[in-house]
């Protein structure tokens, strides 16, 4: 009995040095199988604090407080404009939304980078290519122009870390991904009732 108490740390050590020695490694194999190229550089295999939180192993599973505190942090960065400056032009927002381009090494730097939420999310309901790993944002000005409605839709755009620690969507603003303008374009291609997003709904 005894015995078994000392060996179980020992064991639980012993794993845990195996596994940082082979993530170590396989963040070397990643680091060297790869190069610059033009404005991409190997500094974006860096994971931040928010990503290596996010990338653990199921084993070794974040703990609530870091989670917690990884999201106010993120909520804290995000500059919010004034309450009549939220939305923009959405004719210009569909662009951004339907524009994938940017920040692959082939890309123009100087072009302004598009938001691709068209590989994630169906928007216009007459656009038949959209992507399924988000939901559907068809008819989202349903949900009106409140001001929390307003605000909520800017911190998920701007990082939307902020509400749900581990998500797959882009930190728009907040990874400098888009513009303040451009996402407040896309706030309005989302919200204007006369965006082709709430075609659907009744006026
Ligand atoms: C790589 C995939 C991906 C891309 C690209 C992406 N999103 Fe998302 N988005 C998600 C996922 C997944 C969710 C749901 C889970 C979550 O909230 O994190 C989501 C959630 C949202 C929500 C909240 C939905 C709700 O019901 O409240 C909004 C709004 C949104 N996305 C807008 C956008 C806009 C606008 C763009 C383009 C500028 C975009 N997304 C690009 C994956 C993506």
């Amino acid at each position: 009995m005894t015995r078994m108490k000392t060996i179980k740390p020992l064991v639980l050590l012993c794993c845990f040095l195996i596994n940082s020695a082979l993530a170590d490694e396989a963040a070397m194999l990643l680091k060297s199988s790869m190069a610059d190229k033009n404005f991409v550089t190997l500094e974006r295999v860096e994971r931040d604090a928010l990503q290596s939180f996010c990338s653990k192993p199921r084993s070794e599973e974040g703990d609530i407080e870091t989670a917690n505190a990884l999201r106010e942090s993120a909520r804290a960065a995000v500059p919010m404009p004034t309450e009549d400056d939220f939305l923009g032009d959405w004719q210009r927002g569909e662009a951004v939304a339907n524009n994938g381009r940017g920040l692959q090494y082939s890309d123009n730097p100087e072009q302004p980078n598009g938001g691709n939420c068209y590989a994630c999310h169906q928007l216009d309901p007459d656009e038949v290519a959209y992507g399924t790993l988000g939901p559907s944002l068809t008819g989202y000005g349903a949900r009106g122009q409140s001001l929390s409605m307003l605000e909520y839709t800017w911190i998920k755009l701007w990082n939307t870390h902020a509400y749900n620690v581990c998500s797959h969507m882009p930190r728009f603003g907040a990874a400098g991904i888009l513009s303040e303008q451009q996402l407040k374009d896309v706030m309005a291609y989302l919200l204007d009732p006369r965006s082709p997003v709430n075609s659907g709904l009744s006026p």
